[in-house]
């Protein structure tokens, strides 16, 4: 059994899905939410899935082990990124070679780096005149949004297009792969 940890900040949607989607799996298991904002609804997600929720802070994350002994206590062979924004230290990065995965809500490597998040995604993309947007998964390096990409989803930009109904197709596109991808990756870490 690979066990996964998905590290997420926010609404916890993609959370969800990736814990539905393992839910009955018969060698991949979703065994820890890790978390850094309190009161966010990743907490609530995991808590109905019977899910250990790992709350973080930043010193410890960022200068001490970032948490590399707690992931292992907990049995942890992959990482999971959705919607996590901090950027994560080298020292965990060394730990999981390859082993952790992000998705970002835009082309890679265009509208990516720090601050470029949610809306403010969105927002230069529409601004910018693009005609489509999408999705990217890519592995994780010590750099935002930077790591070798492995699935790109798109979807058009249509007349009239605001940031929030972007950000709809965005979430329907990142709800309807990232499950998949991730299972193919953990696949193949394992073979
Ligand atoms: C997603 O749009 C993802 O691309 C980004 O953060 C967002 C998380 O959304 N990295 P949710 O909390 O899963 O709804």
């Amino acid at each position: 059994m690979i066990q996964i940890a998905v590290f997420a900040s926010g609404t916890g949607t993609n959370a969800q899905q990736i814990i539905h989607h393992f839910a009955a799996h018969a060698s991949i298991k979703v065994a820890l939410v890790v978390c850094n904002k309190p009161g966010a609804g990743v907490i609530d997600v995991a808590a109905s899935a019977h899910i250990p929720v790992l709350m973080i802070e930043k010193e410890k994350f960022l200068r001490g082990n970032a948490y590399t002994d707690e992931l292992r206590a907990h049995g942890i062979g992959f990482i999971v990124l959705a919607g996590f924004l901090w950027k994560l230290p080298p020292r965990l990065v060394v730990a999981f070679p390859n082993k952790i995965i992000n998705i970002h809500p835009a082309l890679l490597p265009k509208y990516g780096g720090k601050g470029m998040y949610g809306h403010f995604v969105h927002e230069a993309v529409i601004s910018a005149g693009d005609k489509e947007s999408g999705i990217t998964v890519h592995y994780v390096d010590e750099f935002y949004d930077h790591g070798n990409i492995i699935f790109q989803a798109t979807c058009t930009i249509d007349a009239g297009e605001t940031p929030a109904s972007l950000a709809q197709k965005i979430h329907l596109l990142e709800h309807s792969h990232y499950p998949g991808v991730i299972e193919k990756a953990v696949q193949t870490v394992k073979s």
